[in-house]
């Protein structure tokens, strides 16, 4: 059977609701990446997800709610700062892990006392969500440690079999996944995405971030993840490229650089050096990249400031260790 592709409108995103409420997985947009949707409190369902990703079970799966009154289905005792950064940046590309409801099956939370919950800002999110009348539980729509998704090609032959239906809106906006942050004892940063760390401790000043995936304390920080099939070089200074073997390889710079020569294939994350278009543009360069005929990809970090510290996380757990 084909996979079923619609482009995203009131027809398809009704069909779409039909199937979560039936238990059944689609693929749609978020303003970060594509999700692999099911209705959260269907643990049949949620146990597809798993299957068709490839995903270990003890790694819990974020909860995507459409109206501030869902949370009350999911959490309890949320933290007031919690609540001060769920008002300042929800719907958007924030995820807050906080004290879950007996009510939220395990296989979604992977047994924690905890539960991620965001609130997406994409309009066909957010209506998908409504229609379906229950919360979403849903990975970035990618077989699990591969690159994420941000545009429906990027999907296609991963689950050609094995989903319902694939609501196509182009390119997603942000490019990278949500900000994971945990309120256990005091706020502490999981995962760098959408919403930057200056812009959070502007509102709740200083938190700890914690990616470092010596000791993972939240499930999903595997030391490689976000990987293309192909070896991953960082190169920190373009002096660097001297000394490296260019025939076969493939190069990823951060900006337009006129003067780079002798790479099989080369791609630009941005124009001038702007972050957030650099964001937008990672991962559909790494899957152009990953999909050429080059033996390894060397990619130039980027500033580690704004959006910048979500690519170099992406990018740092991509490198062939
Ligand atoms: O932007 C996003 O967050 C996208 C879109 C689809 O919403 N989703 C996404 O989901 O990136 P996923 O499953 O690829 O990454 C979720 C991360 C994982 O690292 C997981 O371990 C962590 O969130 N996580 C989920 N629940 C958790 C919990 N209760 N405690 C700690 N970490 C949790
Ligand atoms: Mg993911």
């Amino acid at each position: 059977m084909p996979i079923k592709i619609l482009k995203s409108n009131e027809q398809s995103i009704k069909k779409a609701a039909e199937i979560i409420k039936k238990g059944g997985l689609v693929i749609f947009p978020t303003e970060t990446v594509y999700g692999l949707g099911a209705d959260a409190f269907n643990e049949k369902a949620v146990a597809k997800i798993f299957e068709v990703k490839k995903r270990p079970k003890f790694d819990p799966i974020i909860v995507h709610i459409a109206d501030i009154n869902s949370l009350k289905l999911l959490a309890t005792n949320i933290p007031p700062v919690a609540l001060k950064l769920i008002e300042k940046f929800w719907p958007g590309p924030l995820t807050i892990v906080i004290p879950k409801r007996k009510g939220v099956p395990d296989i979604v939370t992977a047994g924690l006392p905890t539960v991620a919950v965001r609130m997406p800002s994409h309009p066909v999110a957010l209506k998908l969500i409504k229609n379906s009348q229950t919360p979403i539980a849903a990975p970035s729509a990618n077989i699990f440690g591969k690159l994420s998704p941000t545009e429906p090609s990027h999907i296609i032959k991963e689950f050609k079999n094995s989903v319902d239906l694939i609501i196509d809106n182009g390119k997603t906006p942000i490019g990278v996944e949500s900000t994971v942050i945990s309120f256990l004892d005091k706020p502490v940063i999981l995962r760098p995405g959408g919403v930057t760390i200056e812009e959070i401790e502007k509102v709740i000043g200083k938190v700890e971030i914690k990616n470092t995936y010596e000791n993972p304390i939240s499930p999903g920080q595997f030391k490689t993840h976000y990987a293309p099939n192909k070896k991953l070089k960082i190169i920190n200074s373009l002096s660097d490229l001297k000394n490296i073997k260019k025939e076969n390889a493939g190069f990823l710079a951060f900006k337009k650089r006129k003067n780079i020569k002798g790479f099989k294939k080369i791609e630009f994350l941005s124009k001038n050096g702007n972050l957030n278009e650099a964001a937008c543009n990672l991962f559909s360069a790494l899957h152009k990249l990953q999909n050429s005929d080059v033996d390894i990809i060397y990619v130039e970090a980027v500033p580690q400031k704004g959006l910048g510290l979500a690519i170099m996380d992406r990018l740092k757990k991509a490198e062939t260790k």
